[in-house]
């Protein structure tokens, strides 16, 4: 890079910085960071967003960016910050599927390309710093957040929270939240998660660190404690790990509003930037510098960071600029169609009962308040307001054509709706939740999200079910939501269930081509739905301090030996698969080898459908306690009736170290360990098996 114009060190602006590269722009970094006033510095630490604003927001969320630093002296841009995970919160933009449905599309590709699309869209609305890439693991379903995130395991989470992270960063800087341990909603603000040395760094934290080698410019630390201590301000998280063990070079910046208690406690622990105002960076927090109670190089190295992520993404992005008709484009929300049919997950099918057949059914009802209501989830920070929404009746309604009647009924009157439906070959219950019942919660006045401590169904929709399925041997439940749901009791009563998930703003259409068999389902569980809330850890949505054990989800099912209803990778489709020629090789790697991994998979069935191959590592004779199965690779493939494929996955011994605390340090164990390969968790499902050795 051409370094422009030699500039002494006193007279470095900007836009010196933006002209050398390299070793060079670190030096005129460090010159323009020199050259700042400390109330300079400390503006670049902070938000900026005026009471007014946010009250307005806090009515209105998404109607503006939240903006941070910028200084006309040095010609420093500002921060032009927005989210959301399923699109960009400002106006009108287009509503994906929630981050969970695309969890369950097992397809980082994908993933990458939604992030792209969100990137543009956040662009073309005058965002510079997207935060809408959560990756907090899902320890329990009743969390009221989990739509935004994709799911329980830290491997899965890993690929898809890098492909968000470099989607976005195609056009702007991404934000990976919320650092660390933050999944429950209600007592986000105060509750103290304890939680050992090894559970965090192999549980908890593997994912964000994935992000944090693709490049994330920025991470957000978490509302709640970790061990004693808020994630605002602590050091062990911000510094030892983050900045100096994984080496991040980017921004840790606050959770808005209640993400700094104190600011001479946050900015020692290593935070760089106070979001969405200056509060506890604000008054008295210079004189505190001057006093040396906060130590001036964090400061520098605040101010440092900021400006480093500001040059590199300052020349980032389309060089043809950005417009508003590319917000919502028919490109866009396409790609929203795209995610909604391969995020779908069949969960039971019996009786031939799905898909539909166009030429035998005669009349379909649809059945269920949620069945025409625009459900697209959350209505806090992860709120989309999309130009439009199809709802399931509707999209069944374009998608059943001429010959099928389809009759709809809200279901209040059970009378009423069962004379509605006589006649029916087939009924579909929609069902499940909305932003009242879960999502993020602000307070109880505002009557909507929080965390979801009963798995199960409201009582008058699961008599709905119930009613329905006595009136029909072809009933169809849809669930919405954005986690797991218990379907006990009525499950045995029905012959098909789909999971929707919140399916964005194309939602209807993707479900009614699953349903008439124009789209072959091939989504698969990114979490585990269980038989019922016994069978999960401990949960409390008020709790003021809870424990976090090595054990949830998948690992704590197999370990306990508990049958869940449907497991962690598990979904159906309307043809089969079969897998053949597991081959490993090396047999044996050393600590820093890589395992290659082939297997082959063959439609087996009628027609073209996706499969998601699932590989998973056991290590049996290890040394140290661990699950009996961890994913430790997967990928999606299409194929056509009768067709093969062979699938490389390449397995990284440094995949399968555990954290030796004692150490400080991660441990490739030299044994034997099993590799596992199949259609999902469960063992019957899991045909292929090798073994292999480490050194
Ligand atoms: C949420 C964050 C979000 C921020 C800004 C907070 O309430 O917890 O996830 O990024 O608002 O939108």
């Amino acid at each position: 890079m051409d370094a422009g114009r030699s500039v002494p060190d006193e007279q470095v602006i900007f836009s010196d910085v933006l002209a050398a590269g390299g070793e060079e722009r670190e030096r005129r970094i460090d010159a323009l960071v020199a050259r700042m006033s400390l109330r300079e510095k400390v503006n670049e630490m902070s938000g900026n967003s005026n009471m007014l604003k946010l009250l307005v927001m806090a009515v209105r969320y998404g109607i503006w960016t939240f903006d941070s630093g910028g200084c006309k002296r040095l010609g420093i841009p500002a921060l032009r910050f927005t989210d959301g995970p399923r699109g960009v919160c400002l106006d009108h933009s287009t509503c994906f599927p929630v981050a969970m449905a695309r969890g369950a599309t097992w397809d980082p590709a994908l993933q990458e390309r939604v992030s792209s699309a969100i990137g543009v869209e956040a662009r073309a609305q005058g965002a510079t710093f997207y935060g809408g890439v959560c990756i907090n693991l899902l320890r329990h379903p009743g969390w009221g957040r989990a739509q935004e995130t994709f799911g329980e395991d830290p491997y899965h989470l890993g690929e898809m929270g890098v492909a968000a992270v470099r989607g976005a960063q195609k056009h702007l800087m991404a934000c990976a939240k919320h650092y660390a341990c933050n999944s429950i909603e209600e007592s986000r603000f105060y509750v103290d998660v304890r939680v050992d040395e090894r559970t965090l760094r192999e549980v908890y934290l593997p994912h964000f660190r994935k992000c944090v080698d693709a490049g994330a410019a920025s991470v957000m630390s978490a509302y709640n404690r970790v061990n004693g201590t808020y994630c605002g301000h602590h050091p062990h998280l911000l510094t030892e790990i983050l900045k100096d063990e994984w080496g991040f070079k980017g921004i840790v910046m606050s959770d808005f509003v209640w993400g700094v208690r104190d600011g001479q406690e946050a900015a020692n622990a290593g935070m760089d930037m106070e979001m969405p105002r200056r509060w506890r960076f604000g008054f008295g927090f210079k004189r505190k510098v001057a006093r040396g109670l906060v130590d001036i190089e964090k400061v520098d190295d605040a101010a440092r960071r900021i400006i480093r992520q500001k040059a590199r993404f300052a020349t980032v992005g389309d060089p043809a600029g950005y417009d508003g008709k590319q917000v919502a484009s028919r490109r866009h929300t396409e790609l929203a169609l795209e995610v909604a049919r391969k995020g779908t997950v069949l969960l039971k099918n019996e009786s031939g009962a799905l898909p539909l057949d166009r030429d035998a059914v005669r009349k379909v009802s649809v059945v269920g308040e949620l069945a025409a209501l625009p459900n697209i989830g959350d209505r806090g920070s992860s709120r989309v307001s999309p130009p439009y929404v199809v709802t399931p009746v509707q999209g069944i309604r374009d998608g059943a054509g001429k010959s099928v009647e389809v009759a709809y009924d809200n279901g209040h009157d059970l009378e009423f709706t069962r004379r509605k439906v006589a006649g029916s070959d087939a009924i579909v219950v929609v069902a499940g939740f909305t932003y009242k019942e879960e999502g993020e919660y602000i307070s109880a006045m505002l009557r909507a999200g929080g965390d979801r401590m009963d798995l199960g169904l409201p009582e008058d929709q699961v008599e709905l079910i119930r009613a329905m399925a006595a009136e029909t041997d072809r009933c169809v439940v849809v669930l919405e939501g954005g986690s797991a749901v218990t379907t006990d009791p009525w499950d045995r009563e029905v012959e098909a269930i789909v999971m929707a998930w919140y399916p964005g703003m194309e939602g209807g259409t993707a479900l009614s081509e699953i349903l008439f068999g124009d789209v072959n389902p091939g989504g698969r569980l990114p979490i585990t739905f269980p038989e019922s809330v016994s069978q999960l850890p401990f949960f409390d949505k008020r709790a003021k301090s809870i424990e976090y054990g090595y054990y949830h989800g998948y690992r704590h099912f197999d370990r306990e030996g508990l049958e869940p209803s449907y497991a962690f990778g598990h979904g159906l489709s309307y043809t089969s698969f079969a897998y053949s020629d597991l081959v490993v090789r090396p047999a044996e790697i050393g600590a820093e080898g890589v395992l290659e991994v082939s297997a082959t998979v063959t439609n087996s069935g009628s027609m073209s459908g996706d499969d998601v191959v699932q590989l998973y590592v056991s290590c049996p004779g290890s040394s140290v306690d661990r699950p009996v199965k961890e994913l430790k690779g997967f990928e999606r493939v299409t194929l056509g009736p009768g067709e093969s494929t062979t699938v490389v996955m390449d397995v990284p011994a440094s995949e399968l170290a555990y954290y030796d605390v004692d150490r400080g340090s991660w441990v490739v164990e030299p044994a034997g360990y099993e590799l596992l390969v199949g259609g999902s968790s469960r063992d019957s499902d899991l045909p292929l098996r090798a073994s292999f050795r480490v050194k």
